[in-house]
C-alpha cells in the first residue's frame, strides 16, 4: 500500500485547515498501514512547473499517433525536460493506491499550485487511475451548500470521474474565515460543526479507505 499525499494551501501549517486535516488523516492511515510507502508533495512551497509549449508539442503529437508512448516521440531537448519533469510525477500517482489532497478554495475554484500539478499529470494517454482511492479535504473561507459559486467540488468530481475514479471522497470544512473577519462571529458555530464533521469523516475514512 503506499499513500500520495499533496498539500495545495499557500498558508503556513498553523493557518491552514486543509493542511491541518490532511495531516491527520495521513497520520492515522499510516499508524493502521505499518510500512506502507509514503510520498508528501508541498505543491505551494514546491510548485509545479506551469506546462510550456514543448509538454503541449508532445502531447500533441502522443494523440496523434494514437496514444503512441511519449518516450519514441520526443524530438527536442525542451520536450525531453518537459517529459522528465511530467514522467516523474506520473510515476509517483500510479505507483500510490491512495491520494490525498488538501485543497483550499481560491476564488471558487482549486488553487493555481494544485491547477499546475492536475495538468501536468494528465498527460495524453498516461493516467490510469481506476483503482485508485481519492481523498479530497477542501476548506473554504464561505458556506456553499445553498450556493452556486462552488467551482472547486464539482471540477475535482468531473476531473477524477473522467479519469476513472470511482473511489473518491471530498470532506470540506466550511466558514473558516468566522475565526478571522470581525463581523462574521455569528459562523463561529456552524464552523465549528464544519470543522467536528470533517475531522470524523477523515478519521473513518483514514480507518477504512
Ligand atoms: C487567494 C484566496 C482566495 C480565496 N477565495 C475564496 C473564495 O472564493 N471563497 C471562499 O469561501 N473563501 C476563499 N478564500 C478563503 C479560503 O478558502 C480559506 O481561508 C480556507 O480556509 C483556505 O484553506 P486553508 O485554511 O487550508 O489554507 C480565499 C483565500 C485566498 C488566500
Amino acid at each position: 500500500m503506499a499513500l500520495l499525499h499533496l498539500d495545495s494551501s499557500a498558508h503556513r501549517a498553523a493557518e491552514s485547515t486543509s493542511r491541518q486535516l490532511t495531516a491527520e488523516f495521513a497520520r492515522r492511515w499510516l499508524a493502521r498501514h505499518r510500512g506502507a510507502g509514503y510520498r508528501y508533495r508541498d505543491l505551494a512551497a514546491e510548485p509545479v512547473a506551469p506546462i510550456g509549449a514543448a509538454y503541449c508539442a508532445l502531447g500533441r503529437r502522443v494523440e496523434q499517433h494514437g496514444m503512441a508512448p511519449a518516450e519514441g516521440l520526443i524530438e527536442t531537448a525542451a520536450e525531453r525536460r518537459e517529459w522528465a519533469l511530467t514522467r516523474e510525477l506520473v510515476d509517483e500517482l500510479l505507483a500510490s493506491d491512495v491520494l490525498l489532497i488538501g485543497a483550499p478554495m481560491y476564488n471558487y475554484s482549486a488553487p493555481a499550485a494544485l491547477k499546475a500539478w492536475i495538468d501536468r499529470v494528465s498527460f495524453p494517454g498516461v493516467l490510469e487511475l481506476a483503482d485508485l482511492r481519492v481523498v479530497v479535504v477542501t476548506a473554504c473561507g464561505g458556506a456553499y451548500e445553498t450556493s452556486e459559486r462552488d467551482f472547486l467540488t464539482p471540477y475535482l468530481r468531473a476531473y477524477f470521474g473522467k479519469q476513472g475514479v470511482v473511489n473518491l471522497e471530498i470532506v470540506t470544512a466550511d466558514r473558516t474565515l468566522a475565526w478571522l473577519v470581525p463581523g462574521r462571529e455569528p459562523d463561529r458555530p456552524a464552523a465549528a460543526e464544519s470543522l467536528a464533521a470533517a475531522r470524523a469523516r477523515l478519521i473513518h475514512l483514514a480507518d477504512t479507505v
